[in-house]
């Protein structure tokens, strides 16, 4: 049995009291409730002190939206695994399309990046996802198993069986466009076929993969009832307390 995630990316959203204070609304509405999914929110950098203040202690867990490979050096900008871990991170994304395609981050930076994230003891939330041209010439497949294997080869088996796999189709992001939830699962499977080559049918069944694009209350419990599809990486409905609720108790 997969566990099951909904976790919201705020992106460059929300300082750090708009961040504080949407994170006690989420907490608000988790109060006596036991959501079936684990629930991760993932500020910006500045406002994750003020959002793990808040939701320590509590079953909200928290993740970086990045790091840096490096423990600690002359790198003006960036921010080590080791600095969220200290700060209460259970999480942090690696290769979120945001960062490829607006950074230019390739897959020998993303490589390094997850590994650091590990040997320090984060999960990293692995982004894949084709671009809008790649799925209508039929080679998102083949771009999001390029993706997988240029990163997740090599990794030791604890270390896949840390990681968890986000799908986050790039022509969905932001956009108001899902994928259908048929769509979204054919992909998942796709990943876990990829996972199983790499390594064993095993940690390929038991590999989290979340699924991201415009995910809202409309449509999360038609995503979520794919049983591929573990949970959902959501963008702008986490930004406010009631959709990314309608998201973590979706209603059919
Ligand atoms: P939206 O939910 O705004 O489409 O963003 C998805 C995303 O990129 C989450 O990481």
């Amino acid at each position: 049995m997969r566990r099951s995630i909904v976790a919201g990316n705020w992106k460059m959203h929300k300082d750090h009291t708009e961040g504080a204070g949407l994170a006690r609304e989420i907490l608000a509405g988790l109060e006596g409730t036991e959501p079936a999914s684990e629930v991760v929110l993932i500020p910006p950098f500045t406002t994750l002190p003020a959002v793990t203040d808040v939701t320590r202690g509590s079953i909200v867990k928290t993740g970086g939206q990045d790091l840096y490979y490096e423990d600690e050096g002359a790198f003006t900008g960036e921010i080590s695994a080791r600095m969220l871990k200290s700060l209460g991170c259970t999480y942090v994304l690696v290769g979120h399309s945001e960062r490829r395609h607006i950074l230019g981050e390739r897959g020998d930076l993303l490589a390094k990046k997850l590994r650091a994230a590990l040997k320090a003891g984060l999960v990293p939330i692995f982004c894949v996802g084709e671009v809008l041209e790649q799925r209508e010439a039929g080679d998102a497949a083949a771009v999001v198993a390029a993706q997988i294997q240029e990163v997740l080869a090599g990794l030791s088996r604890d270390e896949i069986a840390t990681t968890v796999v986000a799908y986050e189709p790039v022509w969905a992001i932001g956009t108001g466009r899902t994928a259908t939830p048929q769509d979204a699962a054919e992909m998942h499977s796709g990943i876990r076929t990829v996972l199983e080559d790499l390594f064993t049918p095993e940690l390929a069944e038991s590999t989290v993969i979340l699924y991201g694009g415009s995910v809202k209350p409309g449509n999360a419990a038609e995503l979520m009832a794919e049983e591929e599809i573990d949970g959902v990486l959501v963008g702008g409905a986490s930004l406010t307390a009631s959709t990314f609720l309608g998201i973590i108790f979706p209603s059919p």
